[in-house]
Formats: structure tokens, sequence, C-alpha cells
């Protein structure tokens, strides 16, 4: 029969599992209470720090104001260069366009001279009240909500699309 050296950990161990295969099971059972406490706490801290951090958008609101209609002259066309929108004061009243080509979303500019807009992407060409007449854009420019606020600004909503003929009387 081979002499096993029990002096040493290594040895005394591999003795040990051998011969007592309870204290294997035992151990394993340890670890695994062991990882699954862990799991469980990191789970709990991971969704305390989720509820104390909000969700929140930091994305600029749909709703915004825009100075009051005296600020914008007749026959103008104003770009919010911050919120992508014209607004164009006519006879009739106010509107606003979204600045975004209806094509592939470029941001066509205002020609004063020609009183058009006029996209540098692919040369689509749209009238002062948004509609389109030349190259490739499918549709008019949008048009949003626009209202008055009750300290008398102008209020658009980005997310509310009117029809073409949707002016504010002013
Ligand atoms: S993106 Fe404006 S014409 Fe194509």
């Amino acid at each position: 029969m081979a002499h096993v050296d029990l002096s040493s950990d290594e040895n005394y161990e591999r003795e040990s599992l051998l011969t007592h295969p309870k204290t294997a099971t035992r151990r394993g059972l340890f670890w695994s209470a062991w990882l699954i406490f862990w799991g469980l706490v990191s789970m709990w801290a991971f969704a305390t720090v989720r509820y104390l951090i909000p969700r929140v958008s930091y994305e600029p609101s749909d709703i915004f104001k825009a100075g009051r209609p005296e600020d914008y002259p007749m026959g103008s066309v104003t770009l919010i260069s911050s919120r992508k929108v014209w607004i164009v004061r006519e006879e009739k009243g106010l509107y606003a366009l979204i600045a975004v080509c209806t094509h592939l979303s470029c941001q066509p500019r205002w020609l004063e001279k020609e009183q058009i807009f006029k996209c540098a992407c692919h040369g689509g060409q749209f009238h002062k009240n948004g509609v389109n007449f030349a190259g490739p854009p499918p549709r008019p420019l949008d048009r949003v909500h626009i209202s008055m606020s009750d300290d008398g600004r102008l209020l658009i909503d980005k997310g509310r699309k009117v029809g073409i003929d949707f002016t504010l009387p002013a």
C-alpha cells in the first residue's frame, strides 16, 4: 500500500476528499450559498442605484416659447436654429415650419431674394408656405402648431403637426 504524506495541506485535502466525500459536498454547498448571497446583494444594489438615478430625458422639450408676435416683422422668415423651426409671418398670420427637408432630413436654407427654401443636399425646393415644388422631396415641410401663451408669447409645439393652411392670426 502506497504511503501518502499528509503533512502538506495539499495532500491532506486530497486525502480528505477521497475519504470524506460528504465534506466535499458541504464545501460545495457553502460556496454555492455564498455565490447566491453575493448575487442577490449585487442585484439589490443595482436595483437601488437604478431607483435613485431618475430616468430623465435631456432632450429639449417639443413645446417652447418663441417671443412675441411683434418680434416677427411682416413678411419675415426667422430661423430658430436651436429648435430647427422657422417662424413665418404673413398677412394672414404666423405659422411654424420644421427646418428639416422631407426628403432625407437635411436642413434647407431660406433664400430671401428668391423667396423659397432650398435644400443643398439634392436640390429640393419649397415655397414660402412650405409646399414642395422641385427636386426629390415627396411632401411639404412639416407645419407645427403655434398658439399664444397666457403671457402673450408664441407657443410652438413641434410634436403637433398641423395642416398646410394652419395659421395663427396676428
Ligand atoms: S435631403 Fe433635401 S432634397 Fe434631399
